[in-house]
């Protein structure tokens, strides 16, 4: 059990990796996003312990207790690192807080004069690095660890808004009207999630998702300026260092945009939203893309014969191809548990024809 601090690449044979590898696993693998969450109550306690959102995941112990939850319940393929995307922009000095009911609000980044304060400071995530070793002690060798950070454009949504909204105009309004200095933001958070990425590498995570939740909002030519080159940057600069980890690229409501995406993000597998057509998508992307996603997580939250039905669709349909089961979003936090451990018999008795 003294195996905590050893290097990156711990997961032996993981299904996971495999599938991410370009295999046709006999079993296709599969792990949800924000599977660890509000929706179970064992995070729920540790949670209301931790006191804030911030202080949970913050102490490594917590962290990493809240990472292995759903895995020791479900025995998912993967864990997910337990964080959150805008520890980023925190650790450049941005005031952060999660207000109960609201969501995340954080020091807002409008114009150049803001961005002259940003300084990234890595070593203020020390404690997710630490989270990362304690969890891969603990996790089987056959289970692979994901790392993850907030691709820079949805950073630059939260920046740009000081919180969450739908439409993110403040962000828009920032890149279309000082598209050279909204440049040097992309640059300096790509930049930033370069270093995290590569040190979350270092401690132990066998894999890499960039989540760019808020991609959608981007038409061309923005969409390749902002979403598809930042994501190439990101993923060259890891190969570079570690060529055996996957990166997964979650460009969500890319629709048109994802094939151009998967060709030019530089990544090894994309993961789709749940507004895709899965059999329309497969026929667009090179056989060299790994296909992550791409289930409704409204029908999770639904359960039954509904998502019975919704789960066998995405895997017949997938069946020719390596793949990886997850969902096209994170999990609703109202969503029964239950559901969750009859979407994991469902998977993991499927075998492909
Ligand atoms: O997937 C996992 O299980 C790992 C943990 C994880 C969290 N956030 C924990 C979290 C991951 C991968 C994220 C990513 C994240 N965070 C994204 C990208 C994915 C997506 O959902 O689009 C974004 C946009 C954020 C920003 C964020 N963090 C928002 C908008 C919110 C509030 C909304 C909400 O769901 O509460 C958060 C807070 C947050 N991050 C919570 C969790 C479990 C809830 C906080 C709580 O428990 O009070």
């Amino acid at each position: 059990m003294i195996q905590a601090t050893q290097q990156a690449g711990q997961a032996g044979c993981s299904l996971l990796l495999s599938a991410l590898a370009g295999e046709k696993t006999e079993r296709i693998p599969f792990w949800l996003m924000r599977q660890a969450g509000r929706y179970l109550p064992e995070y729920r306690a540790l949670r209301e312990k931790a006191g804030s959102f911030l202080n949970l995941a913050f102490t490594p112990d917590y962290a990493a207790e809240v990472t292995l939850q759903p895995v020791a319940r479900f025995d998912m393929d993967a864990a997910i690192l337990f964080s959150d995307i805008l520890v980023v922009p925190w650790a450049m000095g941005l005031h952060l807080d999660y207000v109960e009911g609201e969501g995340p609000q954080l020091e807002t980044v409008t114009g150049h004069r803001d961005m002259a304060r940003l300084d990234f400071r890595l070593k203020k995530l020390d404690p997710v690095f630490d989270a990362i070793r304690l969890v891969r002690a603990k996790l089987d060798s056959d289970k692979a660890l994901i790392g993850f950070a907030g691709a820079p454009w949805t950073l630059a949504c939260y920046m740009a808004e000081g919180g969450g909204s739908h439409d993110f105009l403040s962000a828009k309004a920032f890149a279309t009207t000082a598209e050279d200095d909204f440049d040097r933001l992309i640059d300096m958070l790509t930049d930033a999630t370069i270093d995290y990425l590569r040190a979350q590498i270092r401690a132990g995570v066998d894999a890499v998702q960039i989540f760019d939740s808020w991609a959608g909002l981007l038409p061309e030519p923005y969409f390749s300026r902002w979403c598809t080159a930042p994501a190439s940057r990101i993923a060259r600069a890891i190969k570079r260092d570690f060529p055996q980890v996957p990166v997964i690229g979650f460009p969500r409501g890319a629709g048109e945009n994802y094939a151009a995406y998967a060709r030019d993000g530089g990544v090894d597998a994309v993961s789709l939203d749940q507004d895709i057509d899965l059999a329309r998508m497969l026929e667009k992307l090179s056989e060299k893309t790994v296909v992550q996603g791409n289930l409704d997580p409204q029908l999770l939250l639904q359960g039954g014969k509904a998502m019975e039905e919704g789960i066998i669709k995405i895997l017949e349909t997938a069946a020719s191809r390596p793949f990886v089961f997850n969902l096209g979003h994170g999990v609703i936090k109202e969503t029964p548990p239950e559901h969750v451990a009859e979407l994991a018999r469902i998977v993991k008795t499927y075998r492909r024809a």
